[in-house]
């Protein structure tokens, strides 16, 4: 089944898409409000309107719900990989970062993980990885229309061993990374060269 785009109601929102773009910030640190599934729901019908050259539909999407079952499991597994991962000896130093690692995936209020499948070739799966990004991205825009922010990482816990088999994804497909949304106050301070430096302008 495919989506007509011209059967597709977009969500009332005063916040133009310049503000989102700019408002847009990675956050580590989350309200525990909660964020409802029917938020979630309008973050992933913006996540699959992402430009997808040969309209693959390559991207595939794990939203753990707090408080479940799976949200725990996973959070069990956080905590013993990070605890090996650990590089410091020191026990209470392992256990100090397994812990972190095991509340995070246990306080975020939404958790998703992102994949990408491959394609025939590696030209077919480099393109459906830039949609999936870009499906990330237009789920980011959306949360900060949601009053939301997003932490976007590709850090231990998509390395968790086992996950792709805990949740149900193929070995093959391709992490794009674990998002994490919620309400947040931060307003971490961040940095981009010019655009001035980075373009260059031909005749
Ligand atoms: C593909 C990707 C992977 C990322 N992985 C991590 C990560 O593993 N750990 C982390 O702290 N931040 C991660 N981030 C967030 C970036 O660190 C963040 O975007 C950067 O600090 C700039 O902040 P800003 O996006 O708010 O401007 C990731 C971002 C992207 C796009």
């Amino acid at each position: 089944m495919k989506l007509n785009s011209a059967d597709v109601r977009i969500p009332e929102s005063s916040v133009s898409v310049y503000d989102a773009i700019f408002r847009r910030r990675n956050v580590k640190e989350f309200a525990p409000e909660p964020v409802s599934r029917e938020t979630l729901e309008r973050l992933f019908s913006a996540a699959i309107w992402a430009p997808n050259h040969r309209l693959t539909d390559p991207t595939r999407f794990f939203a753990v719900r707090k408080g479940s079952a799976m949200r725990k499991r996973i959070a069990a597994a956080a905590w013993q990989s990070t605890y090996d991962g650990v590089a410091n000896p020191n026990p209470e130093q392992k256990r100090r970062s397994a812990d972190a690692s095991r509340d995070r995936v246990l306080n975020a209020p939404a958790m998703v993980y992102v994949y990408s499948l491959g394609g025939d070739n590696e030209e077919v799966t480099r393109e459906n990885y830039a949609t999936s990004c870009c499906a990330i991205q237009n789920m980011a825009l959306a949360a900060v229309a949601e009053g939301l922010r997003i932490d976007w990482s590709t850090g231990g816990l998509t390395r968790i061993p086992g996950l792709a088999g805990i949740l149900g994804a193929d070995e093959a497909w391709t992490m794009v990374g674990v998002v994490f949304f919620g309400r947040s106050a931060a307003a971490p301070n961040t940095r981009r060269r010019p655009h001035s430096e980075v373009v260059t302008w031909l005749e």
